[in-house]
């Protein structure tokens, strides 16, 4: 027997424009149509969530919401062949938690097409420290990986290292043999970062140069980049020789102040990741290698559970850049 309704996180627009939330029991009628419903046993809070939830219009097309591009859980009704009542799935990305109502939420309701069988090796619980952040980690490694760049090319720079990107980033290419640099502003969690298999700890300065030369010191044979802005810009002007960088985010920034010198001189790459959109055969090769090869063990050593009541406080602090590693969210 379904529930009449459920609990979620209810993102709303004041009559003068203001944004609030709360957590609220809304009937369950009022979810978008899709052909799947899940109850949702785990969520997470990923850097987009954060913003979500205040209501950033970047992401947010339309109010009400319930926020949470990452869901995991239990299929209770399905319209779909490929899926039925009691088979353990996920969701991470497509329109999840930002143009539709996401997995902040007792239960969800989503296309077939968004939905991946739990992969084998993994609980739903894994999936979710893993969630999007760890998806794009394992994203920028892998290009790292299709780039060329070996352990024994040198060592592999990782920036906004305690955030979940950051750290999952961190993990997989220790796993994989690389020396790694993490680079952190929070020297309050450099033992953790090197407990976790970076070779070396250093500030968000060493990666931030307001010079104009078009070419700095070669030092990275790759980087997986969470910052964006000038961090992006100084870590393209620092590869090696046919290094590669993977640019993800923009918590520092959306400019990318750079000349074309690094790239017809360096052979530099660049390469963009996305993963909300990632096709769905990428998708499950990247689940494959989260789930196998490139499994955590210690996935446990990241994580804060969290309670629908206290996303709002956690938002707040991650929003200020004080949290670390990763957030699972309980709705029920
Ligand atoms: N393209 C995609 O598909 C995709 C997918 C997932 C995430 N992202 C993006 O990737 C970024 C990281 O996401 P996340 O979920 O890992 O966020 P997160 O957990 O909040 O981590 C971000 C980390 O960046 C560092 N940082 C924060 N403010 C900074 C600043 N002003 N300058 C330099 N470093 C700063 C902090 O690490 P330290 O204190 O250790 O330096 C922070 O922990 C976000 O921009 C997010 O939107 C993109």
């Amino acid at each position: 027997m379904l529930p009449e309704s459920f609990r979620c996180f209810h993102v709303r627009k004041t009559g003068n424009g203001l944004i609030e939330s709360s957590v609220e029991s809304r009937p369950l009628h009022e979810l978008p149509p899709g052909d799947v419903l899940i109850r949702v046993q785990a969520s997470s809070l990923n850097y987009k969530d954060a913003l979500a939830s205040q209501g950033n219009p970047g992401i947010v097309c339309s109010f009400p919401h319930v926020p949470g591009i990452d869901s995991a859980g239990t299929v209770v009704a399905s319209e779909s062949d490929r899926f039925k009542p009691g088979d353990a799935v996920i969701c991470t990305g497509y329109e999840q938690g930002a143009g539709r109502w996401g997995g902040w939420a007792e239960f969800v309701r989503l296309p077939a097409e968004w939905i991946v069988p739990l992969p084998h090796g993994l609980t739903l619980d894994e999936t979710m420290i893993v969630g999007t952040a760890g998806f794009t980690a394992a994203q920028s490694v892998l290009s790292l990986v299709e780039h060329g760049i070996k352990p024994e090319s040198g060592p592999v720079v990782v920036t906004g290292a305690t955030g979940g990107v950051g750290v999952i980033s961190v993990m997989l290419l220790a796993k994989l043999g690389y020396q790694v640099t993490a680079v952190s502003g929070k020297p309050d969690q450099h033992d953790w970062l090197r407990s976790l298999g970076a070779s070396d700890v250093i500030g968000r300065e060493e990666v931030n140069d307001d010079s104009d030369r078009p070419l700095l010191k070669s030092r990275w044979a790759g980087a997986v980049d969470t910052v964006g802005g000038n961090t992006l810009a100084t870590l393209i002007r620092s590869l090696n020789h046919r290094g590669c960088v993977t640019a993800c985010g923009l918590v520092g920034g959306t400019d990318l102040p750079l000349t074309v010198f690094p790239f017809i001189l360096r052979g530099a790459k660049l390469d963009g990741i996305d993963s909300a959109q990632c096709p769905y055969d990428r998708r499950l090769q990247i689940w494959n290698l989260l789930s196998g090869d490139w499994k955590l063990d210690n996935l446990q050593d990241l994580v804060t559970e969290i309670s629908l009541d206290e996303v709002k406080s956690t938002v707040d602090q991650m929003m200020q850049g004080k949290t670390h590693g990763r957030h699972i969210v309980r709705p029920t």
